[in-house]
Order: C-alpha cells, then structure tokens, then sequence
C-alpha cells in the first residue's frame, strides 16, 4: 500500500515517518510529486483543515493521504493561538516569531497559571467514502524563556508537568511516545495495520 503525507512540513515528516515506518506501507511525501499544492489551512477547525488538506492530496494523487493539523492551546489567553498557531505573529512568519509573539503575550502571567494543551487531529483518507480521524493531546505548560534545541514550532517553550522538560530537549523517538502528534499517530497506526493486514 502507499500512503501520501499531506505536508511540506518535514519536521512533521520526520516524526511521522519515525513511527509509520515499521508498516509495510510505501510512505510518499511531497518531493515524490510534480505538482503537490500547499492547501490553504482556513477551516476553523483542526478537524476541517486536516480533512481538506487529506482530500485535496487524495484527489490529485489518487493514492491514500494522511493529514494531521495541530494546535496549541493556552488556557491563560483564551485558548489562542489555537486553530491559528501556524501564523500567531502574521502571515509568512518563522517559528521564532511565533515563539516571541506567544512569551511577549503571556509576560505578566505567573508561573502556575502558564498551562497549555498541543492539540493534533489526523485524517486518513483512503478512497472517496473512506475517512478515519483520530486525535492525540499532550498537556503541559508555557515556559518564560526557550530550552533545547531539538524539535521545532514552539516546542522549545512547551514544558512537561513531570520532567520540567522543555520538548526541545527531547529525541524525536522520547518526543514521539507523549506528545499530540505521537498518540494521534499510535491511533492511525492501529487503523493503518488492520487495513494492511
Ligand atoms: P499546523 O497547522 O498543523 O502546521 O501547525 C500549526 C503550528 O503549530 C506549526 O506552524 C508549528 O508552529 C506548531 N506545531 C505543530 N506541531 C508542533 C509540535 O509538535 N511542536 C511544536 N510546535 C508545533
């Protein structure tokens, strides 16, 4: 079977492919493709991204696609920056920007009050009436300055309740096993080895 990763992300492959590899699937990215589009994420929910990015990547290779749209959540803010966290500080921006925009925000909220929740949702789409979604989360906190240099997006800010680890200074293996995107992931590999079975 193969299996087309919705995603120019490659840290996102990375972490994928780090736990997808073991199934006897033929994992596609992007850079097997001629024309694979950056699908406009303006759904208002990580559920509506996920599937229209899985469903655009489906219909133009013709092959089972896998999208995952992922969110951080901070209860301090209201839940921002959420479905937008891609692009906290604008359009265009690098994850420093976003970083710097989310610390400048929480800068008067003391520690203790700092929780944060990563959301991920991923959608399989395997043929036009074939859709599994599932969901993983990872609870922790906001930290008031950056840690580790692993990782991406704001995971050097993300902090674990237990460790006082930042996910930054994680494997990507360590990272795997607790975060969203990782228990998202154990479930549509369940799926994914009934399917291939
Ligand atoms: P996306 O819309 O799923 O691409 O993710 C939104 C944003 O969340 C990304 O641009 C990253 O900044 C951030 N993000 C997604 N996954 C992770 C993660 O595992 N760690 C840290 N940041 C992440």
């Amino acid at each position: 079977m193969k299996l087309v990763l919705a995603t120019h992300n490659k840290d996102k492959i990375t972490e994928i492919k780090a736990l997808l590899q073991v199934l006897p699937i033929n994992i596609l990215t992007f850079q097997e493709f001629v024309r694979f589009p950056d699908v406009v994420e303006d759904m208002d929910t990580l559920e509506g991204n996920a599937e229209k990015k899985a469903r655009e990547i489906f219909k133009i290779t013709g092959m089972p696609a896998l999208a995952d749209d992922t969110g951080l959540f901070v209860d301090a803010i209201n839940g921002e920056p959420g479905v937008f966290s891609s692009r906290y500080a604008g359009e265009n921006v690098t994850y420093a920007d976003n970083r710097e925009k989310l610390l400048r925000e929480m800068a008067d909220i003391p520690d203790g009050k700092r929780d944060a929740a990563f959301k991920t949702v991923i959608v399989l789409i395997m043929s036009k009436d074939e859709k599994y979604i599932v969901e993983g989360r990872c609870e922790g906190y906001i930290g008031v300055e950056e840690k580790g240099t692993k990782g991406f997006g704001y995971d050097s800010i993300f902090y674990l309740h237990d460790t006082g680890k930042s996910f930054a200074e994680l494997a990507v293996e360590e990272k795997n096993k607790i975060s969203h995107r990782g228990r998202a992931l154990q479930k549509i590999k369940k799926i994914l080895e009934k399917i291939t079975k």
